[in-house]
């Protein structure tokens, strides 16, 4: 079957798309899905990169997120049917990730535990159910399942133009929240206000910690005026110390992933001064991608889907995430 596999760590030539990998081979609590859809997420430049303390058994078909219809159904399933849609939930219990620590949904087929499986309502496509669980489900986690952003919120979310990012102004938008959003260009800025951004910031050219003490006032110690309810903070690096310095009395940086740098400058003045909550999230669960599905039948939100690529094309695809080319998500058919 076609898939794209990941033979040695190192730069995005690393990953083929090969004609010949093996079909996989039906087991006992597991399903074969064919593939409707998968997408990319910053994770898989990691993958390929390879992250240190982290094994990935290789050769591996790369991949975490993907939906797909079930075409074979092995011992002990119950309560699936071949033909069903679903989504996959990419934790594996016991081997762990699948597009790194087992094979993942870059490919026309893909074994999948039954544990993972979530069934799609009809209203939702392949497309953006695969364009749900890593982004989206992080950034429901962070914003709905720790209850941290609540109406009238002045909310400045970072790297808002990628997988999370995008997840997080929609879902903080839906929450009522003034977004702020910062991305690094013009154009990114103009698509994020097309999706519900209240202001944005283009944080190549503008320090967003100044501009937004200069929006909303200083954060005062003795009162909860001047400054930001929440910073939504990926990027890690020397974006930490800024994200700090523009929060209000009791405000909140969440944090989930640390793209530019996991060990940044810390001021810990301003936690203690200003009250401070950080607020780490890791991951989803089933009641997220759950969740997010329905909101999409109901038309409550869209996923930002910005490019579909064929599986042939899914090296430029990573590409285009690694360099920071994309809005929102990119989604591969095999
Ligand atoms: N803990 C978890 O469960 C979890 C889940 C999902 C993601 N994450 C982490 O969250 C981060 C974002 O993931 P994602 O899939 O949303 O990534 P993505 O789609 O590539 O988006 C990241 C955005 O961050 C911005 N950015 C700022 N500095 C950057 C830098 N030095 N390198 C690359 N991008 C930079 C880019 O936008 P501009 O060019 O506009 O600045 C980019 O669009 C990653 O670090 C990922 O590992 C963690």
């Amino acid at each position: 079957m076609k898939a794209l596999v990941l033979s040695q760590h190192g730069g995005l030539e690393n990953l083929q798309c090969v004609t010949d990998y093996p079909m996989p081979t039906l087991q006992d609590g597991h399903v074969i899905i064919r593939v409707g859809a998968s997408s990319f997420n910053y994770h898989d430049v990691f993958t390929v990169k390879g992250m240190p303390g982290i094994k990935v058994p290789l050769p591996v078909v790369i991949g975490l997120d993907f939906a797909g219809t079930i075409t074979e159904i092995g011992g002990q399933v119950t309560g699936w049917q071949v033909g069903d849609r679903v989504l996959v939930n990419p934790l594996n219990k016991t081997k762990g990730l699948m597009g790194e620590m087992l094979d993942g949904g870059m490919a026309e087929y893909c074994l999948v535990s039954a544990e993972q499986l979530i069934k799609m309502p009809d209203a939702v496509s392949f497309e953006q159910a695969a364009s749900l669980p890593v982004a989206y489900g992080t950034a429901h986690r962070m914003l709905i399942t720790h209850n941290t952003v609540k109406k009238g919120d002045r909310v400045l979310i970072l790297g808002a133009s990628g997988g999370v990012g995008t997840g997080c102004v929609i879902l903080a938008k839906k929450l009522g929240a003034e977004v702020i959003a910062c991305a690094s260009s013009a154009e990114k800025l103009a698509r994020l206000k097309e999706i519900g951004a209240d202001e944005v910031i283009n944080y190549k050219d503008v320090d967003f910690s100044k501009w937004a003490v200069e929006k909303y006032g200083k954060p005062q110690r003795r009162n909860y005026e001047g400054g930001v309810d929440v910073v939504i903070n990926f990027t890690g690096g020397d974006t930490w110390v800024p994200s700090l310095r523009c929060l209000k009395r009791g405000g909140k940086l969440l944090v989930c992933g640390a793209t530019a740098g996991h060990d940044p400058k810390e001021d810990l003045r301003y936690v203690w001064s200003f009250e401070l909550q950080i607020i780490g999230s890791n991951s989803f669960y089933m009641d997220n991608l759950t969740a997010l599905m329905d909101m999409i039948s109901k038309g409550e939100i869209t996923p930002m889907i910005d490019k579909i690529l064929p599986l042939e094309q899914a090296s430029e695809g990573l590409r285009l995430i690694q360099d920071r080319e994309v809005l929102g998500k990119v989604i591969i058919t095999p």
